[in-house]
């Protein structure tokens, strides 16, 4: 069994006929080690008894929001603070809905939004419930929002059904939670460090209703931007136009061409010491822009374009007199490992994240990628390291918190001023 020892679990219970699994996996979670409270939604107290519960962890259960006597000793805000995770077991179709659009209408929801804790829940629903489109959307919003899922698992349903929707059994849910404290635990702090971090494409005017731009999402960098402002760097994150959130405690400058950003990463760099530049950047940019949209003309069957030389951000970035530790990275749709490796050495890079973006489901837009990091190994004697690291296909979080793991461990063999602080 994993132990949770001294973990704080918030256990969120909403309302349905698995509620009653919840009572089994709250008594793990205290076997386990974790300190346990718990919150239940008007629709879960419909199927198990807050006093199950309480009897089980030992603790007060919270079911009201608006709770005069609660609210003087650990109210929605406190609770939200003191979790270290807060699991959800199970997750309605509608709680999903409400998490997903950020309705805070009871305890549970209330104080999912003001947690900075990890947040985890376990769907539990009809199938055709967990088939429907709004649930899908819904599902793949809380992803988007940080929110892990664990299932749901198919197979035979309360309802007579069959297919997906069950909740996971509690001793599932307690391995994913073992997963994750262990990973909690091993991460390598940031603490007392700058970091800027490019993310999103740019995009290049050609006139007032055109420009050239590329598929970068900016999921990639922003993952890197999250983790590492979670642990405890000061995150300066410049972004391309893209459709997501700020992460928690990151500080934002949106930028929208090559140049805006080349600006912004020389204003922002020169304190930094990790520069990570996950964006991407347009390499070309129009040498003139139209004043007014261009005009398709009745004899013209093409139309060149004249393009010149953006600023290389990175290389520009890593030839400053005293360069923060460089981190850039390498989009592919051939011979990686070469391309990456004069990147490397061309653009004077520290660290280089090579990703081959011509695989489905992997690099520009999707929610997953997979990485292949070199660094150099000039100040370090031939055998210490190869300087080579696969790092398998996962999601873009997962992949962060393994790039930002090298390179605390690579800021360690540098031979930098900063680290001597
Ligand atoms: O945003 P997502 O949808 O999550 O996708 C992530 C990603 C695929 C965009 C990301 O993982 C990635 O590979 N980013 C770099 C994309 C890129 O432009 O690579 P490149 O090989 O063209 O550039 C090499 C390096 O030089 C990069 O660090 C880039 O930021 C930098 N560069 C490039 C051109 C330029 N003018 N200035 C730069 O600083």
């Amino acid at each position: 069994m994993a132990s949770l020892v001294g973990k704080r679990i918030l256990l969120g219970i909403g309302g349905g006929i698995a509620a009653y699994k919840s009572a089994h996996l709250a008594r793990l979670l205290k076997q386990s080690g974790a300190d346990v409270r718990v919150v239940m939604t008007a629709g879960g107290q419909a199927f198990i008894t807050p006093m199950t519960l309480q009897a089980l962890t030992g603790e007060a259960v919270r079911t009201s929001l608006l709770d005069p006597d609660a609210e003087a000793g650990m109210g929605h805000i406190e609770l939200a603070r003191w979790a270290d995770l807060i699991l959800i077991a199970p997750a309605t179709a509608d709680l999903m809905a409400k998490l997903a659009n950020g309705i805070a209408d009871d305890l549970l929801t209330t104080l999912c939004l003001a947690t900075h804790a990890d947040c985890l829940l376990a769907p539990a629903m009809n199938q055709a419930m967990w088939r429907h489109p709004a649930t899908q959307r819904n599902a793949r919003q809380l992803i988007e929002d940080g929110w892990r899922l664990l299932g749901p698992a198919a197979g035979d349903q309360a309802c007579g059904d069959t297919g997906p929707g069950r909740m996971l059994e509690p001793e599932a849910i307690l391995a994913e939670i073992g997963a994750t404290a262990t990973r909690l635990d091993n991460v390598q702090p940031l603490t007392g460090h700058i970091i800027t971090i490019t993310a999103g494409p740019t995009q290049e005017p050609l006139d007032p209703v055109r420009y050239l731009s590329n598929h970068s999402s900016g999921k990639m960098g922003f993952a890197l931007a999250e983790a590492a402002a979670r642990r405890g760097a000061e995150v300066r994150l410049i972004s391309g136009p893209v459709a997501l959130a700020t992460p928690p405690g990151v500080t934002r400058h949106d930028v929208t061409t090559a140049c805006d950003m080349a600006t912004a990463a020389h204003r922002l760099a020169v304190d930094s010491d990790i520069f990570i530049g996950c964006a991407a950047v347009a390499d070309y940019r129009a040498e003139s822009v139209a004043a007014h949209k261009l005009k398709k003309q009745p004899d013209q069957d093409g139309m060149m374009l004249s393009l010149v030389r953006n600023p290389d951000i990175i290389a520009e970035i890593g030839a400053l007199a005293a360069p923060p530790f460089l981190v850039g990275f390498a989009a592919e749709t051939r011979d990686l490992e070469s391309y990456a490796r004069d990147k490397l050495e061309r653009k004077g890079l520290d660290m280089i994240v090579a990703n081959d973006v011509s695989q489905t489901g992997l690099g520009f837009g999707s929610d997953h990628n997979a990485a292949l990091v070199l660094w150099r190994t000039d100040n370090e004697p031939a055998e210490s390291t190869t300087g080579r690291r696969e790092l398998p296909a996962q999601d873009k979080p997962a992949l962060a918190e393994a790039i930002l793991d090298t390179i605390v461990e690579r800021l360690a063999h540098a031979n930098r001023p900063q680290d001597n602080q």
